[in-house]
C-alpha cells in the first residue's frame, strides 16, 4: 500500500488563503504531450531546479475518454505511478476546458454561440457553454471518473477546475444560455410586472409580456442594448461560471481527502471570483503574465508607465481573495500564440525579477508555465522553461538562481502583504461600467492613476471588493484594517455600502471619493434626488451641475491651497452642504471658482469629495498631501522606478524592493538592516542592478 499523500496544504477553514509549510516552485507538464521515454528525464531535471510540483491534466479529456462513455485511466495511471517513484506532487485537473471533438460533433448545442449566432466551432478551447444541460451532464460524469479514481493516488495533493473561466470568451448566446438566463430573472425578479420595472422597460417600448420574449443581449441598431438588462446579463454570466465550477467542486469533495484543496487558476472578466473563492475553492491561485506589456503588436504610448510592474495590478487582484495564494502559471519565456500576442523572450533577469514581484505580493506557491514550449498546436511560440531542443538553456540557469534565492527567504511562508491604503472595488460597479461610456472609462482611468500613483509613491495598496452575498457581507471591521479608502467613482452606491462607509469614518478612517458617485441604483437606474445620491451625508456635499469635459474643452485644473492639480475627464460642480469644507476650486471652465474639492469632518473622521477624474497626478498630489505616501520614507529612500512591497509576519517586515529598470538604480537604505539575499547587514547606499530584486528583513 502506497503511503498517503505527503502533506502539501494544510487547510484552513477559517479563510481562503494557500498555507504552506514553505515557498514551493512548481511547473505546467503536459505528458501527453510528449513520448512516455521523456517522462523519466523531465521528472528528474524538474527536481534538480527545486521543483517539487506539476501541474497535469487540464486539456487531456481524450485521454480518459477516448469515445463517448468508453473510460481508460492507464496513460495518466503510468504517469503517476511515475510521479509517485519520483516524490513529484501532483495538482490534477478537470478537463472541461477543451470538450473532446466526438463530444461537439454529436452535441452541437454544447458549444458557445457569438452574439451575432455564429456558432463557435471546435479548434480552439473555451469553445463550451455553462448552461446546456447535456454538457453539464458530461461534465459531472468526467469529473466524477476522474476525481473517483485518482482521488486516493498518493501524490496528488490538489485539484484545479477547468482551466482559467472565462478566459479568451466570457459572453454566452447559445439556445441554453437565453433559456437559462429566463429562469435566473424569474427566480430572481418572481413577476414580469417587477422585472419590467427594474429594466426600465417602459423606454423605447421593450415591455415584456411573455417571459420567453427575453433574450441575452443581442445584435441592435448603433450596438446599444438595454443598460439595465446588459448589467444583469454580466451577473447572469458570473452566475452561471460559478454554478458550472461548483459542479465540478462539489463533485471532487465527495471524494477526496481533507489534504487535498480545490482551486481554479486565473482571474478574467464577468466572473465574481471572490464568490466563487468562497463558494467552491480552498483558494485562489493567479496566472502571471507580466510579459504581456512588451507585447510587440501594442502601441507603446499605451502601456502606460509601470510596464511590467504593472502586472502588481493582478496581484492585487487575487491578493483581495486570498491572502497568500499560488501562482499557476508564472511566465517563464516568450509569449505567442501562431495566430497572436508576440512577446519578445524575457531579458536575463526578468524571470527572476516576477518570480519575486509575485512573491513579494503574498505568493508562497509559484509555477512556471510550462516545462518545455510546445513543438505542436497554437502555443508553439509560447515559451516554457525548456526550448523545444530540450538543451540547457539561460533560464533553466536562471531558475536555479531563483530556487537558491527563494531558499534564502524562507522564512516569509505564511507572512502578509501589508498595506494601509485601499481602493475599494465592487463588480457591479465594474460590469456596469462596461457598457456606460460615461462612467466606465473615467472608472478605468482613475482606478490606474491611483495604482501607478501609489507604486510611484512606494505606498503599499490593497484592493478592497466590497461584497454583500450570503456568502460574505463586507464589515466595518475589514474596512477599518485601513487607515485610508479610495472609492473613486461608486456610480452604483446603496444605501447599505454608504452606511458602512459613514461608520468608517465616523470611526477614524479617511475616505475619498471622486465624481460621478452615487446616481445609480443597483440596477442602474438613476432616480430622482440630488446627487451624489447616498454619499451626500457622508461627504457633505451636493452636486449641482455636472460635465463630461469634451474635446474642446480646455483641460481642467483645481486649486487647492496652492497647487494647482489636474481634474479630468469629468467636472461635477460642487456645492458643501451641512459641515462639508471647500477645500478646492475649479479653474478653466465655466464653473471657475466653484467649488471642487469638499472635505467632511466625521466623528474621528473624514470624507474628501473631488469633483473629477483622477489623474496620477491628483492621485499623488492627495497621497502627499494627506500624508499617506511613502511611509516607508524613514528607512528607505527609493526612486521611483522600484518597487517597494512589504510582507510581514510576527512582528517583523520583510521589504521587497524590485528594479524593473535595464540599468541599475540606487536606493537609500537609512538604517542597518539585514539583506536575506547576502545574510549581511545592510545599510547605505546601494545600487541595484538592472531587473534586481534585494529582500530586506527589518526586525
Ligand atoms: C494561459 C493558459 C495556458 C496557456 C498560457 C499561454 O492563459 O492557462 O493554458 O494557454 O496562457 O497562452
Amino acid at each position: 500500500m502506497k503511503k498517503m499523500v505527503e502533506k502539501f496544504h494544510i487547510q484552513n477553514e477559517n479563510e481562503k488563503a494557500i498555507k504552506l509549510e514553505k515557498l514551493t516552485l512548481g511547473v505546467c507538464y503536459y505528458p501527453e504531450h510528449w513520448s512516455q521515454e521523456l517522462w523519466e528525464n523531465d521528472l528528474d531535471r524538474m527536481l534538480e531546479h527545486g521543483i517539487e510540483v506539476i501541474r497535469i491534466a487540464e486539456f487531456a479529456w481524450n485521454k480518459f475518454e477516448p469515445h463517448e462513455g468508453v473510460f481508460t485511466f492507464d496513460f495518466f495511471d503510468d504517469f503517476l505511478d511515475l510521479a509517485y517513484k519520483k516524490g513529484m506532487k501532483v495538482i490534477f485537473c478537470t478537463p472541461t476546458a477543451t470538450p473532446p471533438a466526438w463530444l461537439t460533433y454529436k452535441y452541437p448545442e454544447v458549444l458557445n454561440v457569438s452574439k451575432d449566432d455564429t456558432l463557435y466551432r471546435h479548434g480552439q478551447r473555451r469553445h463550451y457553454n455553462y448552461n446546456s444541460p447535456i454538457y453539464k451532464d458530461f461534465t459531472a460524469r468526467i469529473v466524477d471518473k476522474i476525481a473517483a479514481h485518482y482521488s486516493s493516488y498518493p501524490s496528488i495533493v490538489g485539484w484545479q477546475i477547468d482551466n482559467e473561466l472565462n478566459c479568451e470568451i466570457n459572453v454566452f448566446y447559445s439556445e441554453a444560455d437565453h433559456k437559462a438566463f429566463r429562469v435566473y430573472l424569474k427566480d430572481k425578479f418572481k413577476t414580469l410586472e417587477a422585472l419590467n420595472e427594474a429594466m426600465g422597460t417602459v423606454f423605447w417600448n421593450q415591455t415584456y409580456t411573455d417571459w420567453e420574449e427575453i433574450y441575452l443581449t443581442r445584435p441592435t441598431v448603433s450596438d446599444s442594448n438595454n443598460p439595465h438588462l446588459s448589467l444583469e446579463e454580466k451577473r447572469f454570466i458570473s452566475h452561471s461560471t460559478i454554478s458550472f465550477c461548483k459542479l465540478q467542486a462539489d463533485i471532487i469533495k465527495k471524494h477526496i481527502s481533507k489534504e487535498q484543496f480545490i482551486t481554479t487558476n486565473g482571474i478574467f472578466g464577468h466572473l465574481d471570483s471572490h464568490e466563487m473563492t468562497d463558494v467552491c475553492l480552498d483558494f485562489m491561485t493567479y496566472d502571471c503574465y507580466p510579459n504581456f506589456a512588451y507585447e510587440t503588436t501594442i502601441d507603446p504610448q499605451k502601456v502606460g508607465i509601470l510596464k511590467d510592474r504593472r502586472s502588481s495590478w493582478g496581484l492585487t487582484r487575487v491578493r483581495s481573495i486570498s491572502p497568500n495564494f499560488g501562482i499557476m502559471e508564472q511566465q517563464s519565456g516568450a509569449g505567442g500564440w501562431d495566430t497572436r500576442m508576440k512577446q519578445p523572450a524575457p531579458k536575463p533577469g526578468q524571470m527572476r525579477l516576477w518570480t519575486f514581484q509575485s512573491l513579494a505580493h503574498g505568493a508562497d506557491f509559484i509555477s512556471y508555465f510550462r516545462w518545455r514550449t510546445c513543438s505542436v498546436g497554437t502555443e508553439i511560440y509560447w515559451h516554457g522553461l525548456n526550448d523545444y531542443s530540450n538543451e540547457p538553456n539561460r533560464r533553466l540557469e536562471e531558475l536555479k538562481l531563483i530556487y537558491a534565492d527563494i531558499n534564502k527567504i524562507q522564512q516569509i511562508v505564511g507572512s502578509r502583504y501589508e498595506a494601509k491604503v485601499a481602493l475599494i472595488k465592487d463588480y457591479d460597479n465594474e460590469w456596469d461600467g462596461e457598457q456606460d461610456k460615461w462612467h466606465g472609462p473615467l472608472a478605468d482611468f482613475s482606478d490606474d492613476a491611483w495604482f501607478t500613483a501609489a507604486q510611484l509613491t512606494h505606498t503599499p495598496l490593497d484592493f478592497l471588493y466590497l461584497r454583500n452575498s450570503d456568502a460574505k457581507k463586507t464589515t466595518l471591521e475589514d474596512l477599518s484594517k485601513y487607515s485610508l479608502l479610495i472609492y473613486p467613482h461608486a456610480t452604483i452606491l446603496t444605501k447599505d455600502s454608504a452606511l458602512l462607509l459613514k461608520a468608517y469614518v465616523n470611526q477614524g478612517g479617511t475616505l475619498i471619493m471622486g465624481a460621478r458617485t452615487g446616481y445609480k441604483d443597483e440596477f442602474g437606474r438613476c432616480p430622482m434626488r440630488p446627487m451624489p445620491g447616498f454619499a451626500a451625508e457622508i461627504c457633505g456635499v451636493r452636486v449641482n451641475d455636472y460635465t463630461n469635459l469634451g474635446p474642446v474643452d480646455e483641460s481642467e485644473f483645481a486649486i487647492w491651497d496652492n497647487t494647482e492639480i489636474e481634474a479630468p475627464i469629468f467636472n461635477d460642480i460642487l456645492e458643501p452642504i451641512n459641515n462639508g469644507k471647500v477645500l478646492a476650486i475649479f479653474k478653466g471652465n465655466y464653473y471657475d471658482g466653484a467649488p471642487a474639492l469638499v472635505v467632511n469632518e466625521i466623528g474621528n473622521g473624514r470624507a474628501y469629495y473631488f469633483g473629477a477624474g483622477f489623474s496620477t497626478q491628483t492621485a499623488e498630489t492627495f497621497l502627499k498631501k494627506l500624508g499617506f505616501a511613502e511611509p516607508y520614507s524613514e528607512i528607505l529612500e527609493l526612486p521611483k522606478e522600484v518597487e517597494l512591497a512589504v510582507r510581514s509576519m510576527n512582528g517583523k517586515e520583510y521589504l521587497f524592493i524590485l528594479n524593473y529598470m535595464g540599468h541599475d538604480m540606487e536606493i537609500n537604505i537609512k538604517i542597518p538592516m539585514f539583506n536575506l539575499f547576502t545574510q549581511k547587514i545592510i545599510s547605505g547606499t546601494v545600487m541595484l542592478e538592472k531587473y534586481g530584486v534585494i529582500v530586506l528583513e527589518k526586525a
